[in-house]
């Protein structure tokens, strides 16, 4: 039997593979790399996994697929329940999707993970690989009763590791656990559960606290062109590098680092995190103002209801199905009027809107909006407008339906 282990090198990884294999499992572990600001040293991870046992470790490149997919959550703008930047759900889609092809050329059909099972991570490794390769299924170990009796938890992993004398990097009281991709950092579990504890004892590892942040604001521009940044103060950028330099920019000044109290997972129970995600927070603030300067008031709507359901979308593991794909497609149009330059104001965690320049469709008139008579909107034609508006509203009150 071989299962394809999507490994990140850390104390499950390693306990993980190395217990696989002590009970004949051959295991080939795959890296994604996604940029992930905390393990930057794949020669390392490689280095732990085969001490660990794995027959080969395969790191797959997806810098480019998550930098594209970053894009199009700022395009949807997808927050969940309005708040944090969907990075880790978009991540597992992301890393289903790279190591599909690479077990498929290995004739591997056995897909291992190391999502616990109370949480989302284990429904999108799971929906995603049965849409993507319905013939491959999965191996979870933290749902496998045998493994489940064997390792209580960490204090029994890493005494495993450690009489095996294997390299993990591991402490018992570890504070909390952090899930990493290039578009952001996710905090859960250790001392985060506990609501009487402030979350702001996290480390953050992309950027600062509002605290720590610089006392002099900082201008940035973004340019959009169809929806996606293509320059960054001016200069060119492909989708990767504007989430690189916007990760850099915002995370000095402790933009998009939110504590989320507390969020409803697929499965039913409610957990609180910490989140980082300053290069989407920088892009996705600055891709709102353009939105809001070129979509009416019924196209925002649509929008919004779309944002809506593709964040669930991508929270609950459904991003390659066919309500994903019909919400992309209603997505085009307002793409394609998506461009324009818009200037920020960072200070201290905050960001400002600043100016907007070279929107060819945006609606906003300056002399429509003027309160100086110029332009086509004359003032006294509201006098007929707001007749008739008064009409129905006086109807109300005539007939008792008024609650002052
Ligand atoms: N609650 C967040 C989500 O579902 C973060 C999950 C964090 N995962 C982790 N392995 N630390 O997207
Ligand atoms: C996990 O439980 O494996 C991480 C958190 C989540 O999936 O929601």
């Amino acid at each position: 039997k071989t299962v394809g282990f999507a490994a990140s090198g850390g104390l499950d990884s390693c306990t993980v593979t190395k217990w696989l294999t002590e009970h004949g499992v051959t295991v080939v572990c795959f890296c994604a790399d996604m940029a992930q600001p905390d393990e930057a040293n794949f020669a390392e991870v490689e280095a732990r996994m085969r001490a660990s046992g794995a027959a080969d470790f395969v790191a797959i490149p997806l810098h480019e697929m998550i930098a594209a997919a970053g894009v199009e959550v700022i395009q949807f703008q997808a927050r969940y329940e309005g708040a944090y930047w969907n990075t880790t759900g978009i991540g597992r889609h992301v890393i289903v999707a790279g190591m599909i092809p690479e077990l498929k050329k290995r004739g591997i059909k056995i897909l291992g993970h190391g999502a616990t099972g109370r949480g989302n991570d284990q429904v999108r490794f799971q929906l995603c690989t049965n849409m993507l390769a319905p013939d491959i299924s999965i191996y979870a170990p933290w749902r496998d009763e045998t493994f489940l009796k064997r390792f209580g938890g960490r204090k029994e992993m890493i005494e495993y590791c450690q009489e095996r004398k294997l390299p993990v990097k591991a402490t018992l009281n570890a504070p909390y656990s952090t899930d990493a991709n290039l578009l952001g950092l996710t905090h859960e579990a250790g001392k985060l559960e506990h609501l009487d504890v402030s979350p702001w004892f996290v480390t953050p590892g992309m950027g600062v606290l509002p605290t720590a942040a610089p006392d002099a604001p900082e201008t940035v521009t973004v340019r959009f062109e169809k929806g996606s940044p293509v320059a960054l103060n001016g200069k060119p950028v492909t989708p990767f590098e504007a989430i690189t330099q916007a990760n850099a920019i915002g995370g000095k000044h402790a933009v998009g680092i939110v504590s989320h109290l507390v969020e409803n997972r697929f499965v039913g129970i409610k957990s609180r995190g910490v989140y980082e995600a300053p290069g989407m927070e920088l892009l996705g603030t600055a891709y709102a103002y353009l939105l809001q300067l070129i979509l009416d008031r019924r196209g925002r709507e649509l929008f919004d209801q779309l944002s809506l359901f593709v964040s669930k979308q991508i929270y609950q593991g459904y991003g390659f199905d066919v309500a994903t794909h019909m919400a992309r497609s209603a997505l085009g149009p307002v793409n394609a009027l998506a461009t324009g330059t818009i200037r920020l104001k960072l200070y201290k965690s905050s960001i400002h809107f600043d100016a907007a320049t070279d929107v060819p469709h945006q609606l906003y008139s300056e002399s429509n909006a003027s309160m100086e008579a110029i332009g086509e909107f004359n003032h006294a034609d509201s006098e007929g407008f707001l007749r008739v508006l008064q009409v129905s509203a006086r109807a109300l009150a005539a007939n008792g339906q008024v609650t002052a």
